[in-house]
């Protein structure tokens, strides 16, 4: 049975004064008298406050960074290394989101290597993949994910080390979102080559849907067949939004 995960990315989002949302969203999951009954639910808010969200989380909600570099530290001016995420209180690490490979060129080679890295310091990956808009038209989106898949997610992924976030690009942002019957096939379709390549391991990796999720149409996504939570950008930087998306999962 695979625990249901909402997870939030603050993207380049957040001042010390949105703390206050992290603080409403984690005492909400505080209340539960039972948590592990609940959904899990994960925010990533920008390094700059990853410090801070930890101490108000308290381990009601996990904490994780945006990115991390396959390296531990040295001359990369700019970057940030899985021990310093660890330092500052998280256990998730998001690779390979779409703007990071648009922003940075990051390639399904690269990922890989980051999460080879993040999985032995023992960093959870939230491995994102999904096609252009322009591959979406094209009818490729099933191959683009499936060559992600195959070269994104190392050969050490578990089911307790690794998620992986279906994102079609063209989905972020932009309110727009593939029809039930489309995500159904894309996860599906992960669901069978991730059972192929890592056998158990690959069935109990959750699987998220990500892009324009919302609290309007989350339940609708959610009762898609291996749909196992979502990974939220706009609609998780307040508790008014991202609560009812939490609460849609359970
Ligand atoms: O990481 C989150 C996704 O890119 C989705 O962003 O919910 O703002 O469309 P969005």
């Amino acid at each position: 049975m695979r625990r249901k995960l909402a997870a939030g990315n603050w993207k380049m989002n957040g001042l010390r004064a949105d703390l206050a949302e992290i603080e409403a969203i984690s005492a909400a999951m505080g209340l539960s008298p039972d948590p592990a009954a609940r959904a899990e639910v994960l925010l990533c808010p920008p390094s700059t406050l990853l410090m801070n969200a930890a101490d108000i989380a308290q381990g009601r909600i996990a904490i994780g960074g945006q990115n991390c570099h396959r390296l531990p530290f040295g001359p990369h001016t700019g970057d940030i290394s899985g021990p310093m995420l660890i330092d500052a209180g998280a256990s998730h690490v998001i690779l390979g989101h779409s703007e990071r490979r648009m922003d940075h060129r990051e390639t399904d080679a690269k990922v890989r290597e980051k999460a080879l890295y993040a999985h032995s310091i023992g960093l959870v990956t939230v491995i994102c993949l999904g096609e252009t808009a322009e591959d979406h038209d094209l009818g490729q989106t099933v191959r683009i994910v499936g060559r992600h898949l195959q070269h994104s997610l190392p050969e050490d992924a578990t089911a307790a080390n690794t998620v992986v976030a279906y994102e079609p690009i063209w989905a972020i942002g932009s309110g727009k979102t593939p029809t039930p019957a489309q995500i159904a096939e894309v996860h599906g379709f992960m669901r069978t080559q991730l059972i192929e390549r890592f056998g158990a391991e690959g069935e109990g990796m959750r699987l998220l849907y990500g892009g324009s999720v919302k609290p309007g149409n989350a339940a609708e996504i959610f009762a898609v067949p291996e749909v196992d939570g979502a990974l939220v950008g706009g609609a998780s930087l307040t508790a008014r939004d991202f609560l009812p998306i939490v609460e849609a999962l359970e």
